[in-house]
């Protein structure tokens, strides 16, 4: 399966899939990955890992929709059958992403339909939730708003802070979205017409990673 990821920052979620997919542990081959900021040290990541590494900068797109046109026309040129947003922080112009309708994932640090958006993890402590964590989902023209495959919990502690549950939270994100993105190499998830299908069942909830690293 080939894969192009879209990065606006560290990359760590970039890292995970390189490293699995290193590892022989994913059946994917991860053609390239596209940032928005130039500076983004997923960038290096992606060279370092032998990956094409390509920075298109907005400002020089006169508004949001042509910058969209041609990043996914960059994004088309390396036919991916899988696109996925890891730490991508900019809102996908809805015509250009409505063609790749089952073809993007976005990785999201909360437990959607909870706190889309952004400053997830401090919304989540300033409300009392006694659990927090991650969601992988179909990218849709709703900001994060596309059926979920699956997530993780996490408890939250006393004392946590936004950085301390970003922090743990991180480490079950690498391994969500691996898990994600090995069930579409293998065919078992894909974007029904209505709803996200597993195994050729729709799902009535998302799959939830379990602790040997699978997904149920
Ligand atoms: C992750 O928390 C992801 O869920 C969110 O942005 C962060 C990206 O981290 N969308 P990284 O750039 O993959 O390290």
């Amino acid at each position: 399966m080939r894969v192009v990821v879209l990065a606006s920052g560290r990359g760590s979620n970039f890292a995970a899939l390189a490293e699995a997919q290193r590892r022989g542990e994913l059946p994917i081959s991860l053609c390239a990955l596209l940032s928005d900021k130039r500076t983004a040290p997923a960038l290096l990541l992606a060279e370092n890992a032998g990956v094409a590494a390509i920075a298109i900068a907005p400002r020089e797109f006169p508004d949001r929709a042509s910058f969209d046109r041609a990043l996914f026309a960059r994004v088309a040129e390396f036919e991916p059958d899988l696109v996925v947003l890891a730490g991508y922080m900019r809102v996908i112009d809805p015509h250009v992403i409505a063609p790749w309708r089952g073809k993007v994932i976005n990785i999201h640090p909360s437990l959607l339909p909870k706190y889309p958006g952004l400053h997830t993890h401090a919304r989540a402590l300033a409300a009392g939730d006694a659990a927090h964590g991650a969601s992988v989902h179909f990218v849709t023209a709703e900001l994060d708003g596309g059926p979920v495959i699956a997530q993780v919990e996490l408890p939250v502690h006393a004392g946590d802070t936004p950085e301390s549950l970003a922090a743990r939270l991180l480490h079950l994100e690498h391994r969500l979205l691996v898990a994600s993105v090995g069930l579409i190499a293998h065919a078992r998830v894909k974007l029904g017409a209505r709803s996200v299908e597993f195994d050729g069942r729709e799902l009535d909830a998302p799959l939830r990673l379990q602790a040997d690293g699978m997904l149920a």
